[in-house]
């Protein structure tokens, strides 16, 4: 093979543009890749970056520009022809069959890939190189479903390479990785850019993009916004060109001023649906003017002490106190009553009705206050009205009431969560995983509402399993492992001593 004479780039977007109805997601998109490195796509949720990857892999077609590859006009109507041209993509929701082994998978709809006889002994070699070639290990024979994520992520890949891609597209995908996957995936992509391939990673997680790429591209609200060697940028500068105003990565906060006990909580004792004990006798207080934070590794008993305190799970023993007064096993209405507000942990299956329209949503669980409704029926313009002041405030996108809320990306569907239960105004305000899946402009938003509360004599409890939000937002820090409180610290200590804690090894 001669050397091309000159480099072409091995991906130039030229002017691509795309409208999905009214909303403008690609905008006037230029970009050029060089060949053989890994460039980043950063921006928050909703900005663009799907949809002009989906574009260069043929999923969706642009309303107008062009796109060569290799410094060769390209048309790509669908995937067929991308990966004609040389492009795998790796989705953000794998595409793979679940029942399927990881070669059957490989191999699938590769023309010529015969299910039988020497097709998969050829293909079963070839899987056994790229392995080799790139530190892709797997077990060609593991049937997906029985693979972690992390694995399955490894066969999306080999199996774009095995199509021969020489270009790569990850859409988010350290989103479903542990911080351990996320590492290895990146050393994999470093493999894959030393010997020549060219990598684009779509993210909104500045950590990955400073420790991994070459080169970075920021799309903020359609736009393509800045490109920046990733060595001539910093992460506060990114964080600015992403949200379009300067971030604080940082919380701010003055000290506490607790007062009054509000939340109680006395010997504690949970049982998850198998009777196993997931909370084993738990006490402690959450005093006004102050926030609790729980530290833990997931599956510690958190989510059950969660649901227990917001009137979801019954307790096996132990109580339950607010302001005093008992409340072990009330249900989350007369909670409610009681002022307590509840951002919970998993959003889909318990803060929101995704099928209803936002304006629905933003009074869910307050529906029979006066104020929204009459007698048993809901007073639609007051819930709208209602819904407009909170989007406002809360700079909801898009700012419209009457869509329904499955179409809002997920950091803004958190929004809508905080939105209502903190404008409730409740003396307590539990809250589970509050900034899971959401981008950063959003995160230092919700940071600082829940100081805020905090500053207006609220009592605040947070669970979390991201340590750096439990230290930059609790006044307190208890560890939760197996099932009880292990220890309680002062948010100023150190990462280590709270992760020995967390896992078990040091009290
Ligand atoms: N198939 C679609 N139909 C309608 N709107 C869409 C579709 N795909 C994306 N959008 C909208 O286009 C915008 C950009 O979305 P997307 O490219 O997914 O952003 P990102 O990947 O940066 O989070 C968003 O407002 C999104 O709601
Ligand atoms: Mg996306």
């Amino acid at each position: 093979m001669s050397p091309t004479p000159t480099a072409a780039p091995a991906i130039e977007l030229i002017g691509i543009d795309k409208k999905f109805g009214a909303v403008h997601a690609n905008k006037n998109i230029n970009l050029t890749v060089a060949k053989g490195s890994i460039h980043g796509i950063i921006g928050e949720n909703g900005a663009g970056k799907s949809t002009l990857m989906s574009i260069l892999y043929g999923f969706y077609h642009a309303d107008a520009g062009s796109i060569r590859i290799n410094g060769q006009n390209t048309v790509i109507q669908d995937s067929q022809a991308a990966i004609s041209a040389g492009i795998g993509m790796v989705h953000q929701h794998f595409m793979l069959v679940e029942n399927f082994s990881v070669l059957e998978n490989v191999i699938l709809g590769v023309e010529g890939g015969a299910l039988l006889g020497r097709g998969v002994s050829d293909a079963r070699s070839a899987l056994k190189r790229l392995e080799a070639d790139y530190g892709l290990e797997v077990d060609p024979d593991a049937i997906i479903e029985e693979l972690p994520v992390g694995l399955q992520q490894r066969v999306e890949i080999l199996k774009a390479l095995y199509r021969g891609a020489e270009i790569l597209i990850l859409d988010e995908p350290t989103g479903v990785l542990t911080p351990a996957e996320a590492d290895h995936l990146f050393k994999i992509l470093g493999v894959l850019r030393d010997q020549g391939k060219t990598i684009v990673l779509i993210t909104h997680k500045l950590r990955e993009i400073m420790a991994i790429t070459d080169t970075v591209s920021v799309m903020r609200r359609g736009e393509m916004v800045a490109t920046r060697r990733t060595t001539e940028t910093t992460v506060e500068e990114l964080a600015e060109l992403m949200v379009g105003r300067r971030v604080l990565l940082r919380v701010e906060k003055g000290p506490a001023a607790p007062s009054d006990v509000v939340l109680s909580v006395r010997n504690l004792t949970v049982k998850d649906g198998r009777g196993v004990t997931m909370v084993d006798n738990v006490s402690f207080d959450v005093r006004a003017g102050e926030v609790v934070g729980i530290a833990g590794v997931a599956g510690n008993g958190q989510s059950e002490l969660l649901e227990a305190i917001t009137g979801i799970r019954k307790p096996a023993s132990g109580e339950i106190l607010i302001h005093g007064k008992p409340v072990t096993g009330f249900d989350s209405a007369r909670l409610r009553a009681l002022g307590l507000g509840h951002i919970p942990e998993d959003r889909h299956h318990m803060g929101l009705v995704l099928g209803f329209e936002e304006s629905e949503n933003s009074v869910l669980g307050y529906h029979r206050d006066s104020r929204y409704g009459r007698g048993p029926l809901l007073d639609l313009d007051a819930c709208r009205e209602d819904a407009k002041a909170k989007i406002e405030k809360y700079d909801i996108r898009p700012p419209n009431c009457r869509l329904k809320t499955a179409n809002f990306s997920g950091g803004n569907q958190q929004k809508i969560v905080v939105a209502r239960e903190i404008e409730r105004d409740p003396a307590l305000l539990v809250v589970g995983q509050p900034t899971r899946g959401v981008d950063i402009g959003a995160i230092e938003f919700i940071h600082r509402r829940l100081i805020a509360m905090r500053d207006a004599g609220k009592a605040v409890l947070l669970v979390s399993v991201e340590l750096d939000e439990i230290r930059s937002l609790s006044d307190r820090i208890l560890v939760m492992f197996a099932g009880r409180v292990v220890g309680e610290k002062t948010p100023d200590t150190g990462e280590q001593t709270l992760g020995l804690m967390m896992a078990g090894i040091a009290a």
